[in-house]
């Protein structure tokens, strides 16, 4: 089957990873991946339905795609991700779409094609499976920067937050086995990548049993650990944390290895426990600040980020405050924030009603954002004249004389380019900043505390000796009298 297929991605860095899965089936079957729409024989978009706002964006890009098929006769036009998984062959009735293919069901994706372009018709593939993990396909790293990559490590949530449609989309939780994921990241070594973020909607529940014996078993920490010793020069990452399950384990093995960038997302949705509840989260406001001094405690220099909701059913004007208050007792590094969307079939669209005027939800919104906008600069001031090393990624889209990287912390920082390339670890001195960005010049390497140190003993040796010179010169001096 040797057909141009171009692949269009919104969502997650799951999605992201999905789509480099479906391109590495479809290769496998002979096709080739297009950056150029107007050469697709197959169109693909992998969808999100997380919220209203997401879903609409698809639908837009459908009405583009029609002047796409009407272009050139035979182009097929499928629907892949959670939207396909949500909607199914509802989808079908859009004029514009030929085939819907849900998260699990990507490996049908090569036969689904041919049989619309010999036979013609409409097809949807989307049974949820309990054990696909994908893990045998290598993924074909389109749309990547050559640098940095994902690798999924396990698949769906188990979880049932009240608001959420993931659950719903990508089904039963399962993890991948720890052998494939090494061997990915070691592939990923080989080809020249420089950072890996291990993927899952909850890493911390990741938990892996061997078939074969079933006593032994990999849990989170374990597979960190397994990563972070298999590829010691590639910088570790991983993301979603949950709070009701990152354990004191997780932190442990952080700290332990330098490659593990000290950087959690933990998504805390809402400050107010009563909220949290009904969101089904399974902690408190106050078991979440708990899980933030255990991070300050083993981790003094690790960044936390979050995600929040404004305006979630029933949130009262003092629930939205108890966000507020929370947030500035962490002091968020950065945080993705959104208003609340409600999804059809969750349990908080069966159970409890949208009672949040819009008008309400927008002005907490801004008002989240806005604090957040401060708590981003203060946490970015206090770089300002630290050292960090930085993964260069590639130009700045405002200028190609500087670069761009990441410090440790997932800060976003921009430099002079000197002669650096993307894939070089560079040392950045943080002169200035925004709310969003570092701005930096890079330096020489700075000495660690273990080279200060030496040069401490080195200095007093040196002073020592000299008075122990002057000593002796002063004893052999002849005495007046002499
Ligand atoms: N598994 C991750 C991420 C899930 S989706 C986690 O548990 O944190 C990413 C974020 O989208 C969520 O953290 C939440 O803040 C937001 N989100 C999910 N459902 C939403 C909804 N119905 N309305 C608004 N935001 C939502
Ligand atoms: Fe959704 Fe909750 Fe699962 Fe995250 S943990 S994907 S918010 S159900
Ligand atoms: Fe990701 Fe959106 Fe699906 S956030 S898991 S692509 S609903």
């Amino acid at each position: 089957m040797n057909l141009k297929i171009y692949i269009e991605t919104y969502g997650c860095q799951m999605n992201v990873n999905d789509s480099q899965v479906a391109a590495a089936i479809l290769e496998k079957a002979g096709c080739s991946v297009t950056e150029n729409i107007s050469q697709a024989d197959v169109i693909l978009v992998n969808t999100c339905s997380v919220r209203d706002n997401a879903e609409k964006r698809v639908l837009g890009r459908l009405e583009v795609f029609r002047l796409e098929k009407k272009k050139r006769e035979g182009v097929i036009v499928g629907v892949l991700g959670c939207m396909a998984q949500r909607l199914k062959d509802e989808l079908l009735k859009n004029g514009n779409v030929d085939f819907t293919i849900g998260p699990d069901s990507y490996r049908s994706l090569p036969a689904v094609i041919s049989y619309i372009r010999d036979k013609g018709g409409k097809m949807t593939e989307t049974n949820l499976s309990s054990t696909e993990t994908y893990s045998d396909i290598d993924p074909v790293r389109v749309d990547s920067n050559g640098v940095s990559a994902f690798i999924s490590i396990m698949r769906g949530c188990n979880n049932m937050c009240s608001y959420c449609i993931v659950p719903f989309t990508r089904g039963r939780e399962r993890s991948r086995d720890p052998q494939s994921i090494v061997a990915e990241a070691e592939k990923l070594v080989k080809e020249g990548y420089k950072e890996v973020t291990l993927l899952g909607q909850n890493v911390d529940s990741y938990l892996w049993i061997n078939p074969e014996n079933t006593t032994d078993s990999v849990n989170f920490s374990q597979l960190l650990e397994l990563v972070a010793l298999a590829c010691p020069d590639m910088r570790i990452r991983f993301q979603t944390s949950h709070p009701k399950d990152m354990r004191k384990g997780v932190l442990y093995t952080m700290a332990m290895y330098p490659n593990i960038c000290p950087h959690i997302h933990l998504p805390v949705q809402s400050g107010s426990t009563r909220m949290l509840e009904k969101m089904n989260r399974k902690y408190t406001r106050e078991d979440y600040l708990e899980k933030i001094k255990a991070i300050r405690e083993i981790l003094p220099d690790c960044s936390v980020t979050t995600d929040i909701i404004a305006g979630f059913c029933s949130e009262t004007e003092e629930d939205h405050q108890q966000t507020l208050s929370l947030m500035k007792e962490v002091g968020f590094d950065s945080a993705f924030m959104f208003q609340y969307s409600e999804r059809p079939n969750t349990l908080a669209s069966r159970k409890y009603p949208d009672d949040v005027p819009d008008g309400a939800k927008t002005e907490r919104l801004n008002q989240i954002i806005a604090l957040q906008n401060e708590l981003s600069l203060l946490s970015n001031q206090k770089c300002i004249g630290q050292t960090y090393q930085v993964l260069v990624e590639g130009p700045s889209k405002r200028s190609d004389k500087q670069m761009t990287g990441r410090t440790p912390q997932n800060k976003f920082c921009v430099f002079d380019a000197k002669d650096t390339k993307p894939g070089d670890l560079v040392y950045v001195k943080i002169l200035t900043c925004s709310s969003a960005t570092l701005m930096g010049e890079i330096v020489e390497q700075p000495k660690t505390l273990i080279e200060k140190a030496e040069d401490t003993i080195e200095e007093g040796l040196h002073e020592i000796k000299e008075k122990i010179i002057k000593s002796i010169a002063r004893n052999k001096k002849p005495k007046d009298n002499e």
